[in-house]
């Protein structure tokens, strides 16, 4: 069956974000049946039969990380969900968990089941303050009917579950830097090794997963593992949530079994239905802010012909050249108005924003970028500025310690390799350009 909506098909049930109602409809239906006929182990079994890929971003095969979780006695293990969501174009997680709060909860007590966790946290973005509440709310709910705290339904596993608001920084989803953060300091990310699986929240082993990720071992858990991977191709198994945004016509979050042509994604009558008031396609960001940005050329198709796929290996086709990433399912639709020089200085300046300090060539170079990028949008560049950005580019990629200074050089490496007319023509052309951003005066704009 084509187009199956293992997360979200009941989010919009009127009252499904109450226990009652969200049982009503097979809800805690999983927990019943691990607690009841499954050990941990088979439950980590059937996450790796599943083919699960982290919907965080990385796409790290799920079942695979919970199994590097070290086991040693004594000292506790650690489920700690990363609601941070703060990718510009990535809205996901907000809308499963504004929606269907159980559905998270149920698969945090799956995983915390099978990671031997027996207390567990959701790290929820600060300013999404009414979805703590909604959640504190479905936890009460869960305490109440013995889903949650000691000896849940009888089988003597005991679980307790805290929901946090984060510390306000898109650095704070970085693994390692949520963990300091829920320790109680500023959220600067680890240096790794060691992983959080072996020395993570308060130096004990500790698993952190997407709030997607966690949700979907709900279905994994009813359906079984085999099931979960029937959908989907290659290693890309299951379904995905996409958040559609910019100049398409029906923006929104999306359900999509992975496979689904990214063709069919922007122009079906069932996703975007094509872009906005019948203007062309200029370009799209499939994966959230970080990833590469693709022009109209490569969106549908790869650069070897073949029809592009909402899938890890498809979107990536090409590497870097021609391709870009799946990424969290941040998809970004650019119509033919749009400036790209204009959106990449929107997301450079985001990134020398959210730049944590702590590593000189992120610290400095996203401010560097910001800078060259506004100079150019703005009528005050030249074009040697164009390469000065990818010289600084190469000073940042690799060289940080965690990667929001990969996230941050690779969207203007790309723009810079597909839309370099663009950049150019904003040199030669600055009043053209100004005139089409601003509509304002040729005069060009101070710094
Ligand atoms: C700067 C930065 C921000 C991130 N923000 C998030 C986030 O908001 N949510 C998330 O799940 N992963 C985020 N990640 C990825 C996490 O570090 C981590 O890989 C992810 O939570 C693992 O979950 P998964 O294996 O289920 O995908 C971010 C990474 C970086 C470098």
């Amino acid at each position: 069956m084509k187009g199956r909506k293992l997360l979200i098909e009941n989010a919009n049930i009127s009252g499904i974000e109450s226990f009652e109602i969200y049982q009503k409809y097979g809800g805690y239906r999983a927990v019943d049946k691990a607690l009841k006929s499954m050990s941990p182990d088979d439950v980590v079994e059937e996450v790796k039969k599943s083919g699960l890929r982290g919907r965080g971003g990385a796409g790290f095969p799920t079942g695979l990380k919970w199994s590097f979780l070290a086991k040693p006695e004594g000292i506790p293990r650690y489920l700690v969900c990363n609601a941070d969501e703060s990718e510009p174009g990535t809205f996901k997680d907000r809308y499963l968990m504004e929606h269907i709060p159980h559905l998270l909860i149920e698969g945090m007590i799956l995983s915390s089941y099978a990671l031997g966790a027996n207390l567990s946290f959701i790290y929820i973005r600060g300013e999404f303050m009414w979805i703590l509440q909604i959640l504190e709310k479905a936890i009460a709910e869960a305490y109440n009917k013995g889903y949650l705290g000691k000896n849940i339904k009888g089988s003597g596993y005991h679980l307790d579950l805290r929901v946090l608001p984060g510390g306000g920084a898109y650095i704070c989803g970085e693994e390692t830097a949520l963990i300091e953060s829920l320790e109680g300091k500023r959220g600067n990310p680890r240096i790794k090794p060691p992983f959080p699986a072996v020395k993570g929240l308060w130096g004990c082993p500790t698993v952190v997963n997407n709030v997607e990720s966690i949700a979907a071992v709900v279905p994994i858990v009813n359906e079984g593992g085999d099931s979960y991977a029937a959908i989907g191709i290659g290693r890309s198994t299951g379904t995905k949530l996409i958040s559609a945004c910019g100049n398409v016509a029906r923006p929104g979050v999306y359900e999509i079994e992975l496979g689904v042509s990214v063709e069919e994604f922007i122009y079906g009558d069932e996703y975007c239905r094509g872009i906005a008031n019948g203007k062309k396609l200029k370009a799209c960001v499939p994966g959230g802010s970080s990833v590469p940005i693709l022009p109209h050329y490569l969106v549908t198709k790869t650069a070897s012909g073949e029809d592009r796929l909402m899938t890890y290996e498809s979107l990536a086709d090409g590497g870097f050249a021609t391709g870009s990433m799946l990424g969290s399912g941040g998809f970004i639709v650019f119509d033919e108005d749009q400036c790209i020089v204009r959106n990449t200085w929107n997301f450079a300046r985001f990134y020398a924003h959210e730049s944590c300090g702590q590593c000189s060539p992120c610290r400095e170079g996203t401010g560097w970028m910001e800078k060259v990028l506004y100079r150019l949008e703005h009528g005050n560049g030249n074009i040697r500025d164009i390469d000065l950005l990818a010289e600084i580019n190469k000073k940042i990629e690799g060289n940080t310690i965690c990667p929001l200074g990969d996230a941050a050089a690779w969207p203007v490496a790309a723009a810079i390799r597909h839309f370099r007319e663009e950049f150019e023509w904003h040199v030669t052309s600055r009043e053209e350009a100004l005139l089409r951003n601003y509509g304002l005066s040729k005069e060009p704009v101070t710094v």
